[in-house]
């Protein structure tokens, strides 16, 4: 796969709310490094990444810009776009802005949606989940991890309470991770086709009708959500060196 036709999108405009710092989460400081730049630096160090679109709020645009400023990435190139209200509304603004700067050149080009929140990913994982997009059938790759906990589905339930409806087998339940990756014509079609509510970039092509491959997902992907991530992820950090 030729770089330059890698593209990420890295979704970064949230506020953060369950993490409560007082800036908003992609610039909150891992052993001061913000955890934008960390995955930025993930995904630099992969070597097969051409160009990150950084997507934040219209707030957040100032304050961004200068904390890119003077970062080195080699030859993987960074820019800035305006995101939306939610995390959907935001990928779906950074893939408008790369495919009007493409146009109509997108065969044969993957985009890795890839969480700012998920800043310790490592390069290694980046690299085999764009390996598995692009050497298809599949329309694209997740990773994914099993999942440890035994997982319920609930309904709203009598006085207010919550009832279990079903347990599904644990066996085939993994969770997901970014970066997701998918030929970027699939994306594109995904995105006019399909409408509503959707979780992550991969249930969006699930639902137009392509085939996503799972690969092994790694822990040190995991999402800062909570200050039980951050605390977690300093620990990761602790033990072993950066990308
Ligand atoms: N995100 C985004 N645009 C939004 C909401 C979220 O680009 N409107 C990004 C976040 O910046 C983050 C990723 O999507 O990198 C995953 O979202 P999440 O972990 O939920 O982050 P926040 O929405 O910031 O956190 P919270 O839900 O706790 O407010
Ligand atoms: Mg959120």
């Amino acid at each position: 796969m030729r770089t330059d036709r890698v593209h990420a999108l890295v979704p970064a405009a949230g506020t953060g709310t369950r993490l409560g710092a007082s800036v908003p989460k992609a610039l909150v400081e891992l052993d001061g490094r913000a955890l934008l730049l960390r995955a930025l630096d993930g995904l630099a160090a992969s070597g097969v990444v051409g160009d990150a679109l950084v997507i934040v709020s219209g707030g957040m645009l100032g304050e961004v810009d200068a904390a890119l400023r003077g970062n080195d990435w080699g030859p993987m190139r960074v820019a800035v776009c305006r995101g939306g209200a939610e995390r959907a509304d935001s990928v779906r603004a950074g893939l408008r802005v790369l495919t009007d700067r493409l146009g109509d050149g997108r065969e044969g080009h993957v985009v890795a949606v890839h969480d700012a929140a998920r800043c310790l990913t490592p390069p290694g994982l980046v690299r085999d989940v764009v390996a598995a997009a692009v050497a298809g059938p599949a329309a694209g790759a997740v990773p994914v991890v099993p999942v440890t906990d035994t997982v319920k589905t609930v309904a709203p339930g009598p006085g207010g309470t919550e009832t279990v409806t079903g347990t599904p087998d644990r066996a085939t339940l993994r969770a997901v991770q970014t970066p997701q990756v998918f030929a970027l014509p699939a994306f594109v079609e995904a995105h006019e086709r399909v409408t509503g509510p959707v979780t992550d970039d991969a249930s969006l092509v699930e639902r137009a009708g392509f085939t996503v491959a799972a690969v092994p997902g790694d822990p040190r992907a995991l999402k800062i959500t909570t200050p039980t991530d951050l605390a977690l992820a300093r620990v990761l950090l602790g033990g072993e060196e950066t990308p």
